[in-house]
């Protein structure tokens, strides 16, 4: 558990002052990645409490600095460890108002033929298990409250295809499904699930795709991209944040893009 005060600096929306989401518990998985810290920071800055989960190989105290934060240790794709950090938020808080079932890998980049059996397993047992036992714990948390919301993290991987990047697109259109399902399943509860397709991150996943697909930097896929660059992590989170919050009361099921228009043409 580590304690600190949110750093607030990079959120410069209305909401920074108003604290719309003050006394909801946010659960937040991939914790320790970029776009799990930053959408922590932001919610923290919106007055949510954070718990943020990542794997137990990873020192999320290490890079958790200016978030106030309480950590839980877990693997996703190990159901025991997962009702685990079920139970461990609810003893922490009573209560879990937003879930972000974000923990993901980007797996191998090879064509069909060379693509690893074992890392196409493991690519699924982070991707789509762990974001089923995710929902299959807290979904009956937030429907015991009539009261939640669930953003699971697809990708623009959950609505094109791409070479070399099979295990990747897979899972992400089997989050896409999940969370379409699980929207149906919820709604009856007054629980909202919808998920975020963020496009090409400024980030160590993005950076380590590039190289592994054998371009020098993410310039070639900046060109691609009609608003011309990356997007930052900080616009995925402000996403995931309205998705969050009351302001998206009315939506359920719905697959939020962020990808400065990749996917428009
Ligand atoms: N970075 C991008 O360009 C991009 C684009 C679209 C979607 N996404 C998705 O966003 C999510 C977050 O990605 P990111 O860019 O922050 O990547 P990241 O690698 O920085 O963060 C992912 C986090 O998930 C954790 N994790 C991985 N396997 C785990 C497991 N078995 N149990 C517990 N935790 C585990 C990692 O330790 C890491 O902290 C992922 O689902 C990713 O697929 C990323």
């Amino acid at each position: 558990m580590t304690s600190g005060r949110s750093d607030i600096s990079d959120d410069r929306t209305m909401f920074e002052t108003a604290k719309p989401l003050a006394g909801r518990v946010a659960l937040i998985t991939g914790f320790a990645g970029h776009i799990g810290r930053a959408t922590a920071r932001l919610l923290a800055a919106r007055g949510a409490r954070i718990i943020g989960v990542d794997h137990p190989a990873v020192d999320a105290a290490a890079v958790s600095e200016g978030i106030d934060v309480t950590l839980l240790s877990a693997d996703v794709c190990e159901e025991d460890q997962v009702r685990g950090y079920v139970e461990a938020a609810m003893q922490v808080s009573g209560q879990i108002d937003i879930f972000f079932n974000n923990a993901g890998i980007e797996g191998a980049q090879a064509s069909i033929p060379d693509y690893p059996t074992a890392d196409f397993k493991r690519i699924f047992a982070v991707n789509v298990l762990g974001v089923f036992l995710g929902l299959k714990y807290v979904l009956p948390v937030m429907q015991r409250q009539r009261s939640g919301s669930i953003i699971n993290t697809a990708s623009i991987a959950g609505l094109v295809g791409a070479a070399n990047m099979s295990g990747y697109i897979m899972s992400k259109h089997a989050v896409l499904g999940l969370s379409r399902t699980a929207a149906l399943e919820a709604a009856p509860f007054g629980v909202r699930v919808n998920s975020v397709h963020p496009g090409f991150v400024d980030s160590r996943m993005l950076t380590d795709i590039v190289h592994r697909l054998g371009a020098a930097d993410t310039s070639s896929f900046a060109d691609a991209v009609p608003l011309k660059r990356l997007a930052t992590v900080d616009e995925v989170a402000r996403a995931v944040a309205f998705l969050a919050s009351d302001d998206s009361s009315y939506m359920t099921g719905h697959a939020m893009v962020v990808d400065g228009g990749v996917t428009v043409g």
